[in-house]
């Protein structure tokens, strides 16, 4: 397998990195290396092929895409942003990043995808009427709620808090902000995608994502966990079945469960006891050279 890994220095794309070089994988990654994000270079083993470029840039994609069988579709811009200013650069990042890659696979005749999706595509979630148990859509979370510790939303109709439930993988898409919105969009791109050029394309709605490497600090750090409800790629046969799935579909799946620790993961070893080396100054042969610090 010849996998490359959009947004692989980022904090879940790293972690991709390591499962996948841990199963014997050719690993690429190619990441903007953005400075807010690695105001110091990231840690990289050795064995990975890094190149430093923009996924906005189709020739850095399509150089970036020779030889590769699977591209794990990572990078990103994450968060809510500030304001509604910020909106191009989630269309950017996000969208656009998104339509250049699919468009430079299609030409190289790359065609499995995964991509990095979010629950946030579910908006609040879903929740039932504490009253009638019903299902009910929740409305905005007021700050005043927020202050007194009641984060469960109300419902808009009768102001009663709701009673969250579990999400299915039916539920409607109800993105609530730009970023959101901006994962629905790549979900329905490389759907499309997948249509369009029988490929086969699988969206992981990540729940939050907790964890070594995270950028946020202050948070207790807990070994990477992500959703396990993915179904078998179409047209790949699922560990353990003799059935394979037709091809030429998209499959797309969620996870809504919150995170949580395989056994597997919890025996990672301590991020200093890993044999990985600083990346202080690339030059590659597909992107530009990066020094640091940064300036
Ligand atoms: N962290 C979470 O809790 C969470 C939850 C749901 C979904 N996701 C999704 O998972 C993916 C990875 O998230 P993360 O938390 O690791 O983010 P991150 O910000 O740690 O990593 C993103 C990486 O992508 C790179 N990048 C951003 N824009 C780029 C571009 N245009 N070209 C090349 N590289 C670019 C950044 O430099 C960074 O290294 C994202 O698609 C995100 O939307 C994350």
């Amino acid at each position: 397998m010849r996998l490359l890994v959009t947004g692989g220095a980022g904090f879940i794309g790293s972690h991709i990195v390591d499962a996948a070089l841990a199963r014997g994988w050719s690993v690429r990654v190619v990441d903007s290396l953005d400075p807010d994000l690695h105001p110091r270079p990231p840690l990289f083993d050795p064995q990975v092929e890094f190149v430093i470029g923009d996924v906005t840039d189709a020739a850095t994609v399509d150089s970036a895409l020779q030889g590769i069988d699977t591209v794990c579709h990572q990078s990103a811009k994450v968060g809510l942003g500030v304001s509604f200013a910020d909106a191009p650069d989630y269309i950017r990042n996000n969208d656009y990043a998104t339509a250049i890659l699919l468009a430079a696979m299609e030409r190289r005749s790359i065609t499995r995808l995964v991509l990095a999706s979010s629950m946030v595509v579910y908006g609040e979630g879903a929740y039932t009427d504490s009253e009638t148990g019903l299902p009910a859509r929740p409305g905005p979370r007021a700050e005043a709620d927020l202050r007194a510790g009641i984060y469960d939303p109300r419902n808009p109709e009768t102001g009663d808090v709701l009673v969250p439930a579990m999400v299915t993988e039916e539920a409607p898409l109800d993105p609530r902000n730009v970023y959101a919105a901006s994962k629905v969009s790549q979900e329905h791109l490389a759907a499309a995608w997948a249509r369009s050029t029988g490929s086969a394309a699988v969206a992981l709605r990540y729940h939050n994502v907790y964890g070594p490497r995270m950028p946020r600090p202050g948070i207790r750090p807990t070994p990477v966990s992500l959703p396990c409800s993915a179904r078998p790629w179409p047209g790949v046969r699922r560990r353990g079945s003799s059935k394979t799935a037709p091809s030429g579909a998209a499959s797309f799946t969620s996870g809504m469960s919150p995170p949580r620790t395989s056994p597997q993961s919890t025996r990672s070893p301590p991020e200093e006891a890993l044999a990985f080396v600083p990346i202080t100054s690339v030059r590659t042969r597909y992107g530009r050279s990066v020094t640091w610090p940064r300036h």
